[in-house]
């Protein structure tokens, strides 16, 4: 479908395409420039490398603005990411050496940073952000370029992984020439701070790896049935009753702080509230909102999904996903909508009425869906897109589908691979069951993909899993050129029964890394032998710099006592 007639100039767009076009000649020489003694993770799109060295000084060496840059140091973001990268690049490292005691070469004593166009420097990202950049590697001055500030802090990412200790420990880095942009515009982690809360900072520390891996999307999984940690201004009783304690809370203050945590790192925060089903902690402090369950013709006691039959169910969640929209700035909010289960609504007397006044008859696929439409809605309403699980789609009828899709289209988002506008709601692929199948069913209806369900990381098994996710690619599923587009990338997700703050860095990381690169690199990055090198290097990398990621095979690393 082409939607190029719905009036957006961008005239930037057309420079950024033209930049395109001049990655796709480099990349065939990607692959074949890779050195054996690379140690980028993920790889790039185009690397050239030479035998000449330069050494680096730090001392001497500096962050810059190019006079030309279009942004300066008026750009907070990029003086901060100045920097944390002057210190992962130098201040983990026990250096024994001066400056004076540079060995005998040319020395880099800067990398200077141009962005060219405006740099969207105090903006959220977003999907359509241009993360491209080009890095030049030359004594004495380096150069960064990138269109805007989210390039230049994915350059900055691969120019740290550069820089290495020679054998006397001076610091050093070949000349190099590097142009680079992610294959895929959604490179999601989802976290799970429902089945156990996570702290702030250990979200904080989760955004530092995913920086590191060039992730762009924490899917912030934030309630769901076992608490409710989220605290709403509106409805302050859903965390006072639903959350596990009154520490284990999320006040306004935190999520500003992770919003604002994450922009810095180029990353977007995406919120899921999970509904109508994994709402059982909702019912807490909220009353009258869950269905109430029947046992015969007297109610059990226990409460099912959220009450799709009555009015004041929509106007508490009309309410609700206002505050949401004002709190996250991000244009996506991610609604749920799977595993609803239909025993509790089947058992109720008043919903087997509104079923035969609706003329569902005893198709709860109807009523789920005739739920998730009004929900869908509402979020239009606000001027959100939505990110659902599979089931919305899976469950719901042709007809639906296509009034779905009509209705999404009167929004749509920009997607920057194929330069059109695209309709939400985005269909999430989660089950691990004929998930090719699922992906070549929902692209053919037109919807958007983000594929996850080979990347389930809180399954796990004896021995080196990383190699299974990073074997998938997304794309290989039955289908045309147009419906491949439709999938705006993955998510690597970590659920949280077993995982809280003690092992959630280790469960993480290195094994994401794997997804990470799948979802940024060229298809064509596949070999395995040289992908054990790099995570290997990349996962001591991350060690240093105070990620406590697991070990991906024997060996060791020489920074280990940082943990
Ligand atoms: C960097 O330079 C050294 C010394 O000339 C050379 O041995 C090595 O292969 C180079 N590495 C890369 C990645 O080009
Ligand atoms: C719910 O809202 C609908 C539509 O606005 C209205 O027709 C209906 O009477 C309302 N039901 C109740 C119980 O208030």
């Amino acid at each position: 479908m082409e939607h190029r007639g719905l009036g957006w100039p961008r005239l930037p767009r057309l420079l950024e395409l033209l930049a395109a076009l001049a990655v796709q000649a480099l990349r065939a020489s990607a692959i074949a420039a890779a050195s054996p003694d690379l140690r980028l993770w993920p790889m790039p799109l185009s690397v050239q490398t030479t035998p000449r060295v330069l050494h680096l000084s730090p001392d001497n060496f500096v962050f810059s603005h190019s006079p030309t840059s279009k942004a300066g140091p008026s750009c907070s973001l990029l003086q901060e990411a100045f920097r944390r990268y002057y210190d992962y690049i130098f201040g983990f490292y026990k250096w024994h050496h001066g400056s004076a005691d540079l060995r005998v070469g040319v020395e880099l004593k800067q990398l200077q940073v141009s962005v060219v166009l405006d740099p969207e420097c105090d903006t959220f990202p977003k999907i359509s952000s241009d993360e491209s950049y080009t890095l030049l590697v030359r004594g004495p001055v380096a150069s960064l370029t990138a269109n805007r500030v989210w390039g230049v802090l994915r350059g900055l990412e691969t120019f740290s992984q550069l820089i290495y200790q020679d054998f006397y420990g001076t610091f050093t880095v070949n000349e190099s020439n590097i142009v680079d942009s992610p294959r895929f515009p959604h490179r999601g982690i989802l976290i799970d701070t429902s089945r156990h809360f996570l702290s702030v900072k250990s979200i904080f520390k989760t955004l530092d790896a995913m920086a590191f891996n060039k992730f762009n999307v924490l899917h912030w999984h934030i309630v769901d049935d076992p608490s409710f940690p989220y605290q709403s201004v509106t409805f302050p009783g859903l965390s006072k009753k639903g959350s596990y304690s009154s520490s284990h809370v999320y006040t306004p203050n935190d999520v500003r702080m992770v919003i604002e945590y994450a922009r810095l790192r180029g990353i977007r925060i995406v919120p899921e509230f999970d509904s109508p089903g994994h709402t059982q902690s909702w019912g807490e402090g909220q009353k009258d909102l869950l269905t109430p369950c029947y046992n015969g013709k007297e109610p059990s006691g226990a409460f099912g999904p959220i009450n799709p039959i009555w009015n004041t169910t929509y106007s508490f969640l009309s309410k609700f996903f206002k505050e949401i929209s004002t709190v996250f700035p991000d244009e996506f909010i991610h609604l749920g909508g799977d595993e609803v289960d239909f025993d509790c609504w089947a058992s109720n007397p008043e919903i087997q009425d509104f079923m035969r006044d609706k003329g569902f008859g005893r198709d709860f696929k109807k009523l789920e869906s005739f739920y998730m439409q009004a929900v869908l809605d509402m979020i239009s309403a606000i001027n959100k897109n939505s990110i659902v699980w599979q089931e919305v789609f899976d469950d719901a009828s042709k007809n639906l589908q296509v009034q779905l899709l009509v209705l999404s289209f009167q929004r749509g988002w920009w997607h920057p691979q194929s330069s059109k506008l695209m309709p939400g709601p985005v269909i999430q692929v989660w089950k691990v069951e004929d998930y090719t199948q699922e992906q070549s069913k929902v692209t053919e209806a037109g919807f958007p993909v983000i594929l996850s369900a080979p990347w389930y990381l809180d399954w796990i098994s004896y021995g080196q899993d990383w190699k299974h996710y990073y074997a998938v690619d997304p794309l290989s599923f039955e289908g045309s050129q147009e419906q491949k587009k439709l999938v705006i990338g993955g998510e690597a997700c970590l659920w949280g029964e077993y995982v809280d703050a003690t092992n959630l860095s280790p469960r993480l990381w290195p094994r994401a890394s794997a997804v990470g690169e799948r979802l940024w690199s060229h298809k064509d990055v596949r070999g395995l032998e040289d992908a054990y090198r790099r995570l290997t290097i990349h996962r001591c990398r991350m060690l240093r710099r105070g990620i406590a990621a697991e070990p991906v095979f024997t060996g060791y690393c020489d920074h280990e006592d940082r943990m």
